[in-house]
């Protein structure tokens, strides 16, 4: 997949092979079990066929798997796909483009893309995919960046910096930073993160090649676009929306 890629695509796969996205272990699984679940319920999950756009470490996926899913995984990166592979015990997993997915239409239960698509280089493209890889009866829940968010605010302040100095600049940070940095993300997440999987958080949520944010508006007129509806949408006060998307006119 690397000789036709885009330069996009190139920087953003070097990117996430450099930095992968940080593992959280089983404390993240069971996080973004419970965010899931009025999405998608124990019932719904148990034997269907779930597909996560994006694995990153795993950890959606084997918070999906432990309810029962047979999960369809896919990572724009080779380090994601291992990761995946290792969390889960069974499953599906390989390297492909979110915007290009390998599967024929109709041929998942349901679909999940969570913190990705907004990384991509067209994530209305990347919801067409997800909606043509899902059967007519299924859910497609994608967590995406909001705009006006407290991470909205952050990203734009650091732009500089982003401008300034490559991600590699991360491997020079002295350690004692990483103590400060530690504690101030031990606030928002509730977890003391170890300098790795710091160095891991700050490359996606400061130096990631691309970041768009959506307002729930634009992903009403997407949804339109694509003949489906907003079924439901939970706002994340620190940085964005969750939102299941299904087939037809069934708005709530
Ligand atoms: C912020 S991480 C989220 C990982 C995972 N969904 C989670 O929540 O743990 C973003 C992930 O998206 C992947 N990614 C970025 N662009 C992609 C694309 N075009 N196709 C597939 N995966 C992509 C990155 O490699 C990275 O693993």
């Amino acid at each position: 997949m690397k000789d036709s890629e885009s330069p996009a695509r190139s920087l953003t796969r070097a990117h996430y092979e450099r930095f992968p996205f940080v593992q959280g272990g089983q404390r993240r699984v069971r996080h973004w079990t419970s965010r899931l679940r009025p999405f998608l319920s124990d019932e719904v999950v148990r034997d269907a066929v779930v597909l996560d756009v994006g694995c990153g470490s795993g950890e959606v996926a084997r918070g999906l798997a432990d309810r029962g899913a047979r999960i369809v995984a896919v990572d724009l990166t080779s380090t994601a796909v291992k990761r995946t592979r290792a969390a889960l015990q069974a499953g599906l997993v390989c390297q492909a483009d979110a915007l290009r997915l390998p599967l024929a239409s109709h041929s998942v239960d349901h679909s999940v893309s969570i913190g990705v698509l907004h990384h991509t280089p067209d994530c209305f493209a990347g919801l067409r995919e997800m909606a043509r890889v899902t059967k007519p009866a299924g859910s497609i829940v994608v967590m995406l960046y909001a705009r006006w968010t407290p991470y909205h605010a952050l990203y734009l302040l650091t732009a500089g910096l982003r401008r300034r100095f490559p991600v590699a600049v991360l491997d020079r940070v002295p350690r004692w930073c990483w103590h400060v940095v530690r504690a101030a993300v031990a606030v928002q997440v509730g977890q003391r993160l170890a300098d790795n999987q710091l160095k891991g958080l700050v490359a996606d949520q400061i130096f990631t090649p691309r970041a768009t944010f959506h307002s729930a508006r634009e992903i009403r007129r997407w949804a339109a676009d694509l003949h489906l509806s907003v079924f439901k949408r939970k706002h994340l006060l620190m940085h964005g929306n969750i939102v299941e998307l299904r087939h037809g006119r069934t708005t709530l």
